[in-house]
């Protein structure tokens, strides 16, 4: 059982530890099938300043969906079908946090698992301060490093009770999950040698209601999407309800 701890009295953003090992099946993923397509030269590209560009990466077992965005060098690397999803599913069991993500959001059965992603970059140039979730969307963005961080890499900035920018560096073996209302960027840092790779889910509750306020932050995020009823979208007519 974890035990989620309050970043800052009165921010929505929660820490906990775990056994990294959880880790390794997506690491093997990483190494074995993400890292070629992201070496090989007509792909190297996508770490360059410019525009944004998406695409598939491998089939069937090993299927991912990248968005590399123009202005902060970073690509977004999500499951794109169910066998992805299951990995990061997977990884979401094993940190064993539903029964406290249920203390924090409105649900009706269960904590849904929305979507995971690797967030691969090598350089941040600006503060990009942000917000994940509009108000009152009950969900949560998990982050964890999927290997050690190097010393050039950037961290988590954010801002604490009396509006200061504070540092969360990241370790191997805990997360933090922010929810709404949580501003935050990544911390600018100078282009490094080797990528930064840090693990994101997104998850929260399973009322479709909030749906409205959910779909600002992940609708966009990935083409293989799981709802918060549990089916993926595009399958079922859930959403019908809340139109
Ligand atoms: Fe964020
Ligand atoms: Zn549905």
């Amino acid at each position: 059982m974890s035990a989620l701890k309050k970043i800052d009295p009165k921010s929505n953003a929660y820490t906990f530890v775990f056994d990294e090992k959880i880790l390794d099946d997506i690491r093997s993923a990483y190494h074995s099938h993400i890292l070629p397509h992201l070496e090989s030269p007509e792909d190297a590209s996508l770490f360059e300043d410019g525009e944004s560009r998406v695409g598939e990466i491998g089939a069937n077992d090993q299927s991912y969906f990248y968005t590399s965005y123009g202005k902060e060098p970073l690509i977004w690397v999500a499951n794109n079908n169910w066998h992805t999803y299951e990995l990061f599913k997977n990884v979401f069991e094993a940190l064993d946090i539903r029964d406290e993500v249920k203390q924090l959001v409105d649900f009706e059965n269960d904590i849904t698992l929305y979507s995971g992603f690797l967030v691969v970059g090598n350089r941040a140039n600006i503060e990009a301060w942000h917000l994940d979730f509009v108000e009152g969307a009950n969900a949560y963005t998990l982050i964890t490093p999927l290997f050690e961080l190097d010393a050039g890499h950037g961290n988590l900035l954010y801002k604490d009770t009396r509006d200061d920018t504070q540092t969360y560096l990241y370790k191997l073996g805990e997360a933090i999950i922010v929810g709404d209302n949580f501003s935050h960027a990544t911390e600018p840092y100078a282009k490094t040698e080797k990528p930064r790779i840090l693990l994101s889910l997104t998850f929260g509750t399973d009322k479709i209601v909030y749906w409205d306020a959910l779909k600002q932050t992940i609708a966009g995020q990935s083409m293989f999407l799981i709802l918060p009823c549990g089916h993926q979208r595009g399958s079922c007519q859930c959403l019908e309800s809340t139109a």
